[in-house]
Order: structure tokens, then C-alpha cells, then sequence
């Protein structure tokens, strides 16, 4: 991570980027005459959109962003040359940037900046071997006089928080169980202001959630039900937003186990939703937004322990209603449904939830975007969508058509937990929609959650995904 600042002159001999529609030298830069002389022929003749210059250690950067692209395309194209220009400075060992914008957008300082803060993320926490490989990028300098302080501070909390929630998913299960999650809650919460509140097992079992507690029969660590409130004294909305987060902190698909290469290997990102959950919640409170959220985290792993639930076993959920259990694998459903029914006692004017739910997810899109479907509303569809455009975590809605919710039925109980060889994760919306009372939007991370390569700014391993899409959702209410 790097911190973002202003800064209201350029340090002579500083590492630059310049953000310009056309090159023109300019005495402020501070760059010689065959340093500028080069630019000008890479973005003249050589047509160049992207020019780095390193003069005996000095790094200089010039951009010219895309004209074709609309304004969201070109500020993804900025945040991806964000990640460049910080594997170019880290390289370099450069501690400070300075960027310069030449054009009249704001915003493509702010997405540049954030790019760089972005990728500048590490996880070496379990790798004291590695230290001679810590970034040396330290600060981001803004010159841009009409940003205001807000945006930067903004723009700080949220580089955080995706950090924070990149983190949790980045730790094993053996360093975090369910407990240490809803302990990482607490923190999250006194550290941003926020109340959280963690159901043990004892209190799970009095509010009888048999979803949350089958899926936990084969562990020997207790689940956890995490409850977070961010209500500040004015919020826009009369009734509260409701996230729920899928909690399952290491996922072998129990008795019905998975493989392990490509598969079980990165199960510990399966509770990269409830991540997400906790860290937007973070963020909304940090930066005092006026909006009443509350987030909900059911926690546990999924193991093939001793009393671990069997396909076909018959489970009474929460709200009463009976599941057949054919597949231990399809458990994050599970978990999500109480979740999803104990969010009715708010009246909640919109329930979203995030989960690395189904490969089928990835299958049908890859890692470039989420699946979502629902029972919301236009308006609210159409309000997250734009989001997703905004921040580059884009939504792929699919269909929601009452035929599928027929291949969830089961003979002997009121469903299936799983449904037939097609449409596995509308399938799996369905189940979890028939647990909602309220307009509700589900968002199947299962391909953006975790990475097994880096792309650009999205970091290897946890990427945090969720958490700049749902902040600026909560940002753009009423707007
Ligand atoms: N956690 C997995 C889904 C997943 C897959 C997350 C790939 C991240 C990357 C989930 O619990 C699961 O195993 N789902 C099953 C459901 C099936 C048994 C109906 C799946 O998708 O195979
Ligand atoms: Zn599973
Ligand atoms: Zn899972």
C-alpha cells in the first residue's frame, strides 16, 4: 500500500508521472532538454500513450490518455498504468512519486493514484526471508489543485480497506477460523466505529441455525455469526441496507472432498465475501458516510470430520423449512440461507450478497467480473451496475426465471441444496432468494475473489473484490 497526499510544489530531481492530452514542456517539470526532446518524439511521431524515461535513477513517467475510450474505460486504463509505473518505481527503489495533471479531468489523478496504491500491496507477513523484497514506494504525491481534501482521504480509506479485505483472504485457515474472523470484526469495528456483535456456537444453537451449524458438524472449531451496525446520527435511508457475507473459512467440500490442485489449494478464499462485508463496512464508517448498513458474516469451515453432514442427509434451517443435503460441497448455501432469513427482522430496503458461491460462476465468465441476478428493483440493479463500471467490478447479470427455482424441489424435503447440470449458480440464487422477504441482489465472487496471477492491480492471491464497488454504491445514494 502506499499513502496517497497532496503536495503543492514538485521537489526538483522527484520521481514524476505527467498526465497530459498532448506533450508540452514545461520549465515546472523540472526535465532537461534531451529528456523532453525524447517525450516529445515517443508521443509525437512514435505516438506513444505510455513513455517512461529513467534518467540515472530519476524515473519520469508520461501518459496521454485513451480519447476513444468513455470516461470509465480510460480511468481503468489509468489505474492499470498505476500498477506499471509502481513495479517500475519499486524497481527503482523509489520511495516518493510526484503526479502532474495536465488535463482537465480530475478523476484521472485519482485513478492513477489509486492503480499504484493498489498494486503496491504485499503479503509477506509469513515470509520474514523476504524483506530485502518490501516495496519501497512509500507515498503518492498529488498536485492537483481542484481535488478536494475529501477525495484524497477517500481514496486512502478505500485503498485500506481492499488491503484489509485482501489480507483475511490472503490468511490460511490455520492462522483464521471462524473465530479470528469475527475477531478481525471487532477490530475492524473499533478501529472505524462501528458496533459488531459475534454469536457464539451456544447462541447459533438457541437461534437454531441448522444451516451455519451443519456445515460446522465436521469441524472441531466452533462457527461464528458476525453482526455489524454502522448507524450514524443522520443516514439518508429509512430502512437499512443489509450485507451479507459468506464466511466459510477453508472449504475441502467435506465427505463429498474436492480435488486438490486448481481447487481445494485456494479454499481458503472462500470467505472472501464476508471479507468484503467486514471491510466495506470499514470503509462507510471511516469515511462518516450517511448511510445506516448493517453486514452479516455466518462463519465456519466446511471438513469431512467425523459427524460432518452426509449427502442426503435432511436439514431444518432457521426459518423452519427442511433442506435435503445431497452435496457437502454446495455449503456456503447453506450458511447464507439463515443468514439471508435473519436479515427479515431489519425490513431492509435492499439485502446484497457476496459469496464465492459456484464454479459454475467462473466457468461461465472467468475472473473478469461478477455474476449477479436478484429481486431487486430497476433502480437498485441499475444503481449497483453503474458502480460496477465505475470501479471496474463489473456485473454480469443473469437470468432469474421462475423455471429454475422447480429444479431445486426434492422429493422428501422442501428442497434440494443442489440443483441439476445447468445454470449451477442461478440455481444456487434461487435457493438462497427462497430465504428473502425483501428486495435482495446476489453476487457470486467465485471467479474475482482470489487470483493465481497477478492482473495489473489485482493482486495475486485475495484481490478484495466487493469492497470499492459496494463504497461507491453507499457513496453515490441520492446522487
Ligand atoms: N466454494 C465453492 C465455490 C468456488 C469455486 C469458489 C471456485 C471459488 C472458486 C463452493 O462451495 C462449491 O464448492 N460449490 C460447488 C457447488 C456444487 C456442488 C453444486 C461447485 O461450484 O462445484
Ligand atoms: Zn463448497
Ligand atoms: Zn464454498
Amino acid at each position: 500500500m502506499g499513502t496517497i497526499k497532496r503536495s503543492s510544489t514538485i521537489t526538483k530531481g522527484s520521481d514524476l508521472v505527467i498526465i497530459c492530452d498532448k506533450w508540452k514542456d514545461k520549465p515546472g517539470y523540472f526535465l532537461d532538454h534531451t529528456t523532453a526532446n525524447y517525450i516529445a518524439k515517443e508521443t509525437g511521431e512514435g505516438e506513444k500513450k505510455f513513455v517512461t524515461v529513467n534518467n540515472l535513477g530519476r524515473m519520469i513517467f508520461v501518459i496521454i490518455p485513451d480519447s476513444k475510450k468513455d470516461s470509465n474505460g480510460s480511468s481503468e486504463l489509468l489505474r492499470r498504468n498505476g500498477c506499471t509505473i509502481c513495479d517500475a518505481l519499486n524497481a527503482n527503489k523509489s520511495k516518493n512519486v510526484s503526479i502532474i495533471n495536465d488535463t482537465l479531468k480530475i478523476s484521472n489523478s485519482l485513478a492513477l493514484a489509486e492503480g499504484i496504491a493498489l498494486a503496491n500491496y504485499q503479503f509477506l507477513r509469513h515470509k520474514p526471508s523476504a524483506k530485502k523484497n518490501i516495496n519501497t514506494l512509500s507515498t503518492i504525491f498529488l498536485s492537483d489543485k481542484k481535488i478536494r481534501d475529501n477525495s484524497i482521504e477517500q481514496l486512502n480509506i478505500l485503498v485500506d480497506a481492499t488491503c484489509k479485505a485482501r489480507d483475511l483472504v490472503n490468511e490460511p485457515v490455520n492462522v483464521l477460523n471462524a473465530e479470528k474472523l469475527a475477531d478481525a470484526f471487532k477490530s475492524f469495528g473499533k478501529q472505524a466505529g462501528f458496533k459488531v456483535e459475534v454469536l457464539n456456537k451456544a447462541r447459533i444453537e438457541q437461534l437454531k441455525m441448522g444451516g451455519l451449524l451443519c456445515v460446522n458438524w465436521g469441524s472441531v472449531d466452533p462457527p461464528t455469526f458476525t453482526i455489524m451496525e454502522y448507524k450514524p446520527k443522520k443516514y439518508k435511508n429509512k430502512k437499512p441496507y443489509v450485507l451479507v457475507g459468506k464466511g466459510v473459512v477453508y472449504d475441502t467440500g467435506g465427505l463429498s472432498l474436492k480435488p486438490t490442485p486448481n481447487s481445494m489449494d485456494m479454499m481458503k478464499c472462500d470467505m472472501a465475501g464476508g471479507a468484503a462485508v467486514g471491510a466495506t463496512l470499514y470503509a462507510i464508517a471511516k469515511a462518516k458516510l450517511n448511510v445506516h448498513v448493517i453486514g452479516l458474516v455466518p462463519a465456519t469451515d466446511n471438513r469431512p470430520g467425523f459427524n460432518a453432514f452426509a449427502p442426503g442427509d435432511i436439514i431444518t434451517m432457521m426459518d423452519g423449512s427442511t433442506v435435503e443435503m445431497l452435496n457437502s460441497d454446495a455449503e456456503g448455501r447453506m450458511i447464507l440461507a439463515d443468514a439471508l432469513h435473519y436479515a427479515k427482522k431489519y425490513n431492509p430496503e435492499l439485502t446484497i450478497d457476496l459469496a464465492t458461491l459456484t464454479g459454475a460462476a467462473v466457468a461461465a465468465i472467468g475472473t473478469f467480473g461478477i455474476v449477479s441476478m436478484g429481486t431487486a428493483n430497476e433502480k437498485q440493479t441499475h444503481r449497483l451496475k453503474e458502480s460496477g463500471l465505475r470501479t471496474h467490478e463489473r456485473l454480469a447479470e443473469f437470468p432469474f426465471w421462475d423455471e429454475y427455482d422447480e429444479l431445486m424441489k426434492s422429493d422428501i424435503a422442501d428442497m434440494k441444496n443442489i440443483g441439476g447440470p445447468y445454470g449451477g449458480s442461478i440455481t444456487a440464487g434461487k435457493f438462497l432468494a427462497k430465504f428473502t422477504n425483501y428486495p435482495y441482489i446476489h453476487l457470486d465472487i467465485a471467479g474475482p475473489a482470489f487470483l493465481t496471477a497477478k492482473d495489473s492491480y489485482r493482486s495475486k492471491g485475495g484481490t478484495g473484490v466487493g469492497v470499492r464497488l459496494l463504497f461507491d454504491f453507499f457513496n453515490n445514494l441520492g446522487k
